[in-house]
């Protein structure tokens, strides 16, 4: 079976691809990507349940599919690039991509900055944020969705819970805004490839000096808690580099990937007038319509895992060393698992089943937080506004073709206000 997932068609749709390989071949080598992909929900449980031969240790793959563009680049862009990243401190693994006990090491400190009571604590945040930027949008009933309210929100959040002070907040979001492409993978130009780099560098620098703040004198965000906790096992504070990979997870992993389910929650309700209706009728139903968004559209499309030992994945063999990419896409709109997968059902029982946050050691710890800006962000836009619809005046909207993240660039939207 010739299958072209990632070419630029598939990569902007993939549905109808995984289909095919659900039904045809679950587990398929890719050649030019030289990985197996799999896209049945079971078998993708059984690898994210089995961290010893599935380990999540795949940054130097990670990095060599950045290094792509980074190659083509010319000889005096690649020694500026080395020469800024030169100036870093070396990145360590902590989470995403090791593996237990390492990671579970780093989670047990993470999990104490998402427990119930922090995540309630900050409700009052979430909706202060959220409200503010409804109320900058005065009367306007037509704008770019993505601009105005799925990007700005999930930022300001993450800055504010981080504790970044108000004369830093400008330089701090146009740092982060370009950490969080680093999960886009799409190809950048030489100029772009040295901002992005020095913009990494400013963010580390930045994030250093709240580090030293903190310790000195302790506030009630974020990085006071990463700063002053100590790591249970071996009883000591954080190192800077330790703290770094955290931070950037944090940026990389949580801020476009709620901007990405903003984005497709609201062009599932252009396209669905009935489901205004509904949800405007009964808003106690928003947090099943946030499951079903993230299950359909699934912003983190599927990651990879190396394989530590040779092994049987359903009737489909692998040696170690090979590279699987499991797509959570697939798997959430496998028909094995979803009764209708297709479609947005608000009275879905176990809507929350998806893998969207993933599952098992590996699964979102930000999921809360992600959870409660969506739903507070929906029922605040809904409050607002109503008869949702495209704008004509622009083309139809289109994902950005990435393998990892997928989002829509822009969203332009019309409304009537209530
Ligand atoms: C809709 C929003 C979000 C989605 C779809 C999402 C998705 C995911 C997924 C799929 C994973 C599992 C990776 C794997 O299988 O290896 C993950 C892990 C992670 N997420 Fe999220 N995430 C979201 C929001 C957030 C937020 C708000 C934060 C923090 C502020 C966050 C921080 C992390 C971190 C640190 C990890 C790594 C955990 C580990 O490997 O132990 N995410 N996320």
């Amino acid at each position: 079976m010739t299958i072209s997932l990632f070419d630029e068609k598939n990569l902007i749709d993939p549905y109808p691809v995984y289909r095919k390989l659900r039904a045809e071949s679950p587990v398929h080598f890719v050649p030019e990507m030289n990985f197996h992909v799999v896209t049945r929900y079971q078998l993708i449980r059984q690898v994210l349940r089995d961290t010893k031969v599935y380990s999540s240790k795949f940054a130097d793959f990670m990095a060599g599919l950045a290094m792509a563009a980074f190659e083509s680049a010319s000889s005096s862009t690649q020694e500026k690039v080395a020469a800024i990243q030169g100036q870093m401190l070396p990145p360590i693994p902590t989470m995403l991509t090791e593996d237990p006990p390492v990671q579970t090491m780093y989670r047990s400190l993470v999990a104490m900055l998402f427990t119930a009571s922090q995540v309630n604590k900050t409700e009052p945040q979430v909706v202060e944020v959220v409200e503010k930027t409804i109320d900058h949008l005065g009367d306007l009933t037509s704008l770019d969705f993505m601009r105005e309210f799925a990007f700005p929100i999930p930022l300001e959040i993450i800055g504010k819970r981080l504790g970044i002070p108000e004369e830093l907040v400008e330089k701090f979001n146009i740092c982060a805004t370009s950490a969080a492409g680093t999960l886009r993978l799409s190809p950048l130009t030489e100029p772009q490839l040295i901002d992005r780099a020095q913009k990494a560098l400013d963010l580390e620098q930045m994030l250093i000096r709240l580090i030293d703040d903190r310790r000195r004198d302790p506030k009630d965000d974020m990085i006071t808690i990463l700063a002053t906790s100590k790591l249970e096992k071996e009883d000591r504070l954080l190192e800077y580099n330790e703290m770094l990979s955290i931070l950037n997870q944090f940026l990389v992993a949580g801020h476009e990937t709620t901007t990405s389910t903003f984005g497709w929650g609201m062009l599932l309700l252009c396209r669905n007038p009935k489901l205004q209706e509904d949800l405007q009728a009964d808003p106690s139903q928003i947090p099943v319509f946030v499951e079903e968004v993230l299950r359909l559209e699934t912003p983190v499309q599927g990651l990879p895992r190396l394989v530590t030992e040779d092994t049987m994945l359903g009737d489909y063999p692998l040696k170690a060393g090979d590279v699987i990419f499991s797509h959570y896409g697939s798997a959430n709109r496998d028909d094995e698992k979803f009764e209708d997968p297709e479609v947005c059902v608000l009275g879905r029982k176990g809507a929350g089943a998806h893998l969207s946050f993933g599952s098992g050691v590996h699964a979102c710890p930000g999921s809360s937080l992600a959870r409660q800006e969506l739903n507070r962000g929906f029922e605040a836009f809904l409050a607002h506004a109503k008869n949702f619809r495209l704008d004509e005046a622009f083309p139809d909207p289109v994902s950005e073709p990435s393998i990892i993240l997928r989002a829509l660039p822009e969203l332009h939207i019309k409304f009537d206000l209530k």
